[in-house]
């Protein structure tokens, strides 16, 4: 076909981009972070050791929360004040740090104000994501303590939703990277890609979706509804995992967890009801449709009292981790070059200019 004028693929940078922060395999429903199976992590880690796992070495080793938890702490870490300028490896790595640090508090002092409410600073003697929900719920009362099993709940999601490989989000962040732009613009890149429905904002479609739902006796036909491709079953399908999402099932799980704490939402009924059915048609079982991350997060921070529109915040939170990861691995891999997928052309081959009068 002389459209596709096929270049060496390592030339055009099209060839697949290496990496050594995480690893898919999407048959089998396997994520590892730097070797790590995502369940040992959701089980005995925290988020602080798991971010810093992710972003901080290519031989990523599990430190102790308490020594990720103070480097993430601007507080705790003098040498991350004032450093802004973009041109060594030094600062890139503070950056990363003080990204990860401060992003939290970005994103509490949004929903703040998103509450007509004034930001309220972070606590120093606070675990990263009891810090989180410390800022959110403590109206600046500073004896203020969060549930210590939602801040377990709340950091098991973010160990989930850290770092997923080549998504959508993930390779606006490597394609942004790879022009050289400064590592805030690359990150902003990247969460306007996570904020699509089809990508981090199907969440809150997931949670749309359960709602005009409403009740399990509407199901048969609401699938009917997706067979006949008048809609999609948001929370489900995958790029790559052609089986359940292993961060699926520890979500699913964390359901009951969470409502025995703050109360049963009663569209779980409609999404467990929902996964059955679907995962017995032969619709969804042919085409290896299965519940994805966003099946079951949405109901979870409804039930936490975040509102909708905070959804796509909270997977970007902890996706700074593996977006930055990827910042500085694509920056730090002499082969990278500027990244520009090839095309094949199939549009008119050749033809010549004629002024308009001689047009037909
Ligand atoms: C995330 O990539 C990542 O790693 C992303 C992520 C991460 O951590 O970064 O995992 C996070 O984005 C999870 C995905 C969240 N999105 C949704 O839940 C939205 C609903 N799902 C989809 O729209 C869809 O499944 C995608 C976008 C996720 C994947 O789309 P693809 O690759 O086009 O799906 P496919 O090629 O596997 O589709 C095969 C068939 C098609 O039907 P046919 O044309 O062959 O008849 O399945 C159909 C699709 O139409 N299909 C669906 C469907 N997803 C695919 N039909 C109904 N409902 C769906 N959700």
């Amino acid at each position: 076909d002389k459209g596709l004028k096929l270049y060496d693929p390592g030339y055009l940078n099209t060839a697949p981009v290496r990496s050594t922060i995480s690893y898919i395999d999407g048959d089998e429903g396997i994520l590892r972070y730097r070797g790590y199976p995502i369940e040992e992590l959701a089980e005995k880690s925290t988020f602080p050791e798991v971010a810093y796992l992710i972003y901080a070495h290519p031989m990523g080793v599990l430190v102790n929360a308490l020594s990720a938890l103070s480097v993430f702490h601007p507080d705790a870490n003098p040498a991350l004040r004032g450093l802004d300028i973009y041109n060594s490896k030094q600062v890139r790595d503070k950056q990363i740090v003080r990204i990860i640090g401060k992003i939290t508090t970005i994103a509490a002092a949004i929903n703040l104000r998103l509450g007509g409410r004034p930001p309220v600073l972070p606590s120093n003697n606070l675990s990263y994501t009891e810090n989180f929900l410390y800022m959110l719920d403590s109206l600046g009362n500073r004896s203020y303590k969060p549930n210590p099993r939602l801040t377990r709940a709340l950091d098991i999601i973010f160990i989930l939703h850290a770092e997923h490989e080549m998504n959508c989000s993930t390779s606006a962040v490597r394609h942004l990277a790879s022009s050289g732009v400064d590592v805030y613009t690359a990150i902003a890149g990247g969460v306007g890609a996570l904020y699509g429905p089809l990508h981090g904002g199907a969440n809150e479609a997931v949670l749309k979706m359960l709602s005009e739902i409403g009740s399990v006796d509407n199901i048969p036909e609401f699938i009917e509804g997706v067979k006949n491709r008048k809609r999609k079953l948001s929370g489900f399908g995958h790029r790559v995992y052609k089986n359940y999402d292993p961060r699926a099932k520890v979500l699913k799980k964390l359901t009951e967890e969470v409502f025995s704490i703050v109360g049963r939402d009663p569209l779980i009924e409609v999404a467990v009801a929902l996964e059955k059915i679907a995962l017995s048609d032969e619709y969804f079982i042919k085409r290896k449709l299965y519940p994805n991350v966003d099946f079951y997060s949405g109901l979870i921070y409804r039930a936490m009292g975040f509102p909708p529109e905070f959804f796509t915040i909270l997977f970007a939170i902890p996706r700074m981790a593996g977006y930055l990861a990827h910042w500085r691995e694509s920056l730090d891999d002499p082969d990278t070059k500027i990244m520009r997928p090839q095309q094949v052309y199939v549009g008119e081959w050749l033809r010549h200019y004629k002024p308009t009068k001689e047009r037909t």
